[in-house]
């Protein structure tokens, strides 16, 4: 997958993009085939216990990218800069969008509109690739008040739709839309000529992205609306846990097949 090959997929093929955070899953994602590979900072809800996405570091995101990297080595990655590692100071902001880069990223995510141009233009100019992120943008969680669906008022519906032209404008080849109404990523979609990729954003988006901890069922208590559930992983995942407890209590693993013999194999 290139940037190139993205673009084309608008009013094509429907982009799926899925999040990864270390090397089985990415391992998964890209025998699945999954168009992009998105190392989010929810790494820090699904991964890192924290109760939102602000905690997380360059650091961490580095760690956890060059996990998905190995994995994957042919898959397209995007990962996401966290909260305090741009905005305040463009030269600090690219320094760290290009360390992502160099960790194995083939392109960035960035939370929200016009006030980040500044950054982006910068990114390209040396050659970073950008993903915008609009609607409800989880590092802006305190601002927002609590997880609500964006885009709902005129006025910001207004600005929703501004701020997807000022991305575009300033060059990022895709936008991410969050929990926004379906008729508010309909319009923008339709008016954008780079793709845009829905999460709870309704059908009309170009892609669309879930987290994989909730399509796996890894998290049986977070059931949000907009997700869908394929497999209950959790389930699996503790019924054999449960099986090999018992079995060792019980004394019947090891059995013969697990153990070493003087002379055997
Ligand atoms: O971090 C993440 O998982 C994301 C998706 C919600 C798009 O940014």
């Amino acid at each position: 997958m290139t940037i190139q090959k993205i673009l084309k997929m608008k009013n094509k093929e429907k982009i799926v993009m899925v999040t990864a955070y270390d090397a089985p899953t990415a391992k998964i994602l890209e025998k699945a085939g999954v168009d992009i590979i998105l190392v989010g900072d929810s790494l820090g809800n699904n991964v890192l216990g924290y109760d939102s996405t602000i905690p997380v570091t360059l650091e961490e995101m580095i760690i956890h990218l060059q996990a998905v990297r190995r994995g994957a080595p042919n898959s397209f990655i995007v990962a996401d800069l966290p909260f305090l590692s741009y905005g305040y100071n463009i030269e600090e902001s690219v320094k760290n969008a290009g360390l992502l880069i160099k960790n194995g990223a083939n392109a960035v995510k960035i939370e929200g509109g016009a006030q980040n141009c500044e950054i982006i233009k910068k990114c390209l100019n040396i050659g970073i690739p950008v993903m915008g992120h609009l609607g409800f943008t989880p590092q802006s969680l305190n601002m927002f008040g609590g997880y609500k669906v964006q885009g709902k008022e005129e006025s910001a519906k207004k600005k929703l739709l501004d701020d997807a032209l000022a991305l575009e404008n300033c060059g990022v080849f895709s936008i991410v839309l969050e929990m926004v109404t379906e008729t508010i990523a309909k319009e923008v979609t339709e008016k954008l000529s780079i793709p845009t990729i829905g999460i709870g954003a309704g059908r009309y988006c170009d892609g669309q992205v879930l987290v994989f901890h909730d399509i796996v069922g890894l998290n049986p208590e977070f059931k949000p609306k907009f997700s869908k559930t394929y497999a209950n992983t959790f389930e699996i995942m503790l019924n054999a846990i449960e099986r090999f407890k018992a079995e060792v209590k019980e004394k019947t693993f090891p059995s013969k097949e697990n153990v070493f013999e003087e002379g055997g194999k």
